[in-house]
């Protein structure tokens, strides 16, 4: 048995000890072969090292190919994205640095400038949020995640029938969401491996930091909120204050649902993106309760819209077109292969979306 950090864990090793979290909750079982979609489970629990059992070796799982987001990195419009994408996060990160670390007043139209000026050039492209699972293989940095999560929350308030102010202050809300990292210890919240419980405690700590900068700064509540509430969650399962449904902000709300999936769909260095359907599972799995039930349908909804029509490999090799979403079982649509029509709702859990074509 051996112990080490979610950060090295890989598809194919076997836990050789229950994982609970903080408050003795169950995870996930000892003897479970982890997979993809548990490993982004473990990260999201904020579990910082596994037990493994150093002998096992799994059958290697093969890596699925990754020829849906292999054509997005390879076009033109993706290419043409990440380049506008490189020197607006560059000036936001000139911005942010500045109000961090000189003082600067923190002008939030001017910062806004920048996502939304990547949301209009990105417009009738492919996909933003898909772009941007490509964009985070390399560099996880605190600007970059901003960046996205502000984008994400952008379409996502489009999804919701917002107006453009709204629009605009679910960008703005996504943006500085965890500005207060910036003033936690750098060498913290960089650290390659796993955190000691001290150091843990003290990035748990960005919320309430980044509220006390904003609301110092005069910015609008909203704002303020979803920095300080967006590792909250609606069942009262979250930090920093434990709040409930009704006392957390709308927009903290859909903030929480945007960081996460920046999260789990972020690229690893041994495979692409998480397939966007293992994603909707995990939120299923974790429990949509947790979030904004109106919110995280119409995200997750959305999400699989997107891929109607789209080809995919099920889990048994079978190849085949999505193309109908169950709105009861999101992750699990009927799938078209050949003259057969699997209903993925119906199949056993063993049988699901590897990946994208
Ligand atoms: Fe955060
Ligand atoms: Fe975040």
């Amino acid at each position: 048995m051996k112990r080490i950090s979610t950060g090295q864990l890989e598809p194919g090793m076997r836990v050789d000890e229950d994982v609970t979290n903080l408050d003795h909750q169950l995870i996930i079982k000892k003897g479970t072969v982890l997979t993809d979609a548990i490993i982004t489970k473990l990260n999201l629990y904020g579990i910082l090292t596994v037990y493994i059992d150093e002998k096992y070796k799994a059958t290697p799982e093969k890596i699925p190919t990754q020829s849906y987001y292999e054509r997005v990195r390879e076009s033109k419009e993706f290419k043409e994205f990440k380049k506008e994408y490189d020197a607006e996060v560059d000036s936001f990160k000139f911005h942010l640095n500045n109000v961090v670390e000189r003082n600067a007043t923190i002008d939030v139209k001017e910062m806004l400038a920048v996502p939304l000026k990547l949301i209009l050039e990105a417009k009738g492209r492919v996909g933003v949020l898909d772009m941007l699972s490509n964009m985070r293989e390399y560099d996880d940095s605190t600007f970059n995640h901003c960046l996205n999560v502000a984008l994400i929350c952008n379409v996502f308030a489009t999804w919701l029938k917002m107006d453009e102010k709204e629009v605009e202050m679910a960008t703005a809300c996504g943006l500085f969401h965890d500005i207060g990292k910036l003033l936690i210890p750098k060498e913290i919240v960089t650290k390659p491996g796993a955190l000691t419980d001290a150091e843990y405690m003290e990035i748990k700590r960005h919320p309430e930091e980044g509220y006390r900068l904003l609301l110092d700064n005069h910015v609008d509540k909203h704002i303020c909120n979803a920095a300080l509430m967006h590792h909250e969650r609606c069942d009262g399962g979250g930090y920093p204050l434990r709040l409930k449904d009704k006392y957390i902000d709308g927009y903290a709300k859909m903030v929480a649902i945007a960081d996460v999936y920046d999260a789990m769909t972020s690229a690893r260095v041994y495979r692409g993106p998480l397939c966007p359907f293992k994603v909707i599972e995990i939120f299923e799995s974790e429990g949509l309760q947790r979030y904004d039930v109106n919110f995280v349908l119409t995200f997750l909804e959305n999400i699989c819209n997107t891929y109607i029509q789209n080809k995919c490999r099920l889990s048994d090799g079978r190849e085949g077109q999505i193309i109908f979403i169950n709105k009861y079982s999101l992750s699990r649509p009927i799938v078209q292969c050949g003259s057969e029509y699997v209903d993925l709702s119906q199949e056993p859990n063993s049988i699901f979306i590897e990946s994208l074509l």
